[in-house]
């Protein structure tokens, strides 16, 4: 998968998002907004057993929690620190908590199959190297009638930071996420029906500091294996944020955009005879 090798080591990601755990919720400005869309878009889907994927501090799992139709939900992510968080913070008994991969939900669930009605993800698979084992891990795992409803970013994100930095050196120093061609080719590897919409949301910030602080509480700043140790040195940092500053709108404010993937996909037995 291009630009799928670059991505961090699982472990580095767990560490990353461990590490921010305690301030995550504060600056998850752009992920609340996420997380809130898909939760609107998917609230027909809402029912059953739930399986969070990358479910971080709670956000998500919790929300599912309080629907009455949801009967149980597995908030599952590769980061401890999350998990302890989002244990201490969420007590409704329908929840439960699982440490493991989503690259290896067989290994990591050691659940039956076609165990969940809903698989959710908001925001976290972009982080996987290997996004077909986490299709075929899903697809394994829906019941007949399942759906799997996910958000994950595109190559446009923080295109303008990537902007900044390609006038400094010629260093990949924003995270590379996967483009909708591939996206959707490794999704009908693995589902029959597939949907997939598209959305560029931009934030307004009021300094690239603030950016890039923000990109590291949320445990998002670039650990990207190119990205070489002394690639952010102080001059080459002013540049880019020079850079950046040209950027700076009428109002005083600097973009940030992302671009956001929502995913509906179902398996073959999910699809009922009318199509729907
Ligand atoms: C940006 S946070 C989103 C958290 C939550 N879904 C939300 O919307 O607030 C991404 C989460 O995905 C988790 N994650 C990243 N890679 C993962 C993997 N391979 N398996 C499970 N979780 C993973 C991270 O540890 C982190 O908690």
């Amino acid at each position: 998968m291009p630009g799928s090798n670059f991505l961090p080591d699982v472990q580095q990601v767990a560490q990353a998002f461990s590490q921010a755990a305690a301030t995550y919720d504060q600056v998850a400005g752009l992920q609340r907004i996420v997380a809130d869309q898909l939760l609107k878009k998917g609230a027909d889907f809402h029912l059953g057993k739930v399986l969070d994927i990358g479910s971080g501090t709670g956000y998500v799992s919790a929300q599912l929690a309080d629907v009455a139709e949801v009967t149980a939900v597995t908030g599952l992510d590769i980061a401890e620190g999350m998990l302890n968080y989002a244990k201490s913070h969420h007590l409704n008994s329908k929840l439960n908590w699982h440490l493991g991969d989503a690259q290896q939900l067989p290994l990591t669930l050691l659940s039956n199959a076609k165990s969940y009605d809903l698989i959710i993800s908001s925001l976290a698979i972009q982080w996987c190297k290997n996004l077909d084992a986490v299709f075929s891990g899903v697809a394994h795992y829906l019941t007949e009638g399942g759906v799997f409803h996910g958000a994950i970013l595109g190559p446009q994100t923080l295109h303008q930071l990537k902007w900044a930095w390609s006038q400094v050196d010629n260093y990949q120093h924003v995270n590379e996420f996967v483009a909708l061609d591939t996206l959707k080719n490794t999704l009908t590897n693995h589902f029959v029906e597939v949907e997939i919409v598209c959305e560029l949301i931009e934030l307004k910030y009021p300094s690239v500091p603030q950016l890039t602080k923000d990109l590291k509480q949320l445990g998002a700043s670039n650990r990207n294996v190119h990205a070489a140790q002394g690639l952010m040195g102080v001059g080459r940092l002013r540049k880019m944020v020079q850079v950046y500053e040209s950027l700076r709108d009428d109002q005083g404010q600097l973009p940030v955009t992302y671009e956001v993937y929502y995913i509906t996909a179902k398996t073959n037995a999910s699809i009922t005879t009318d199509g729907t």
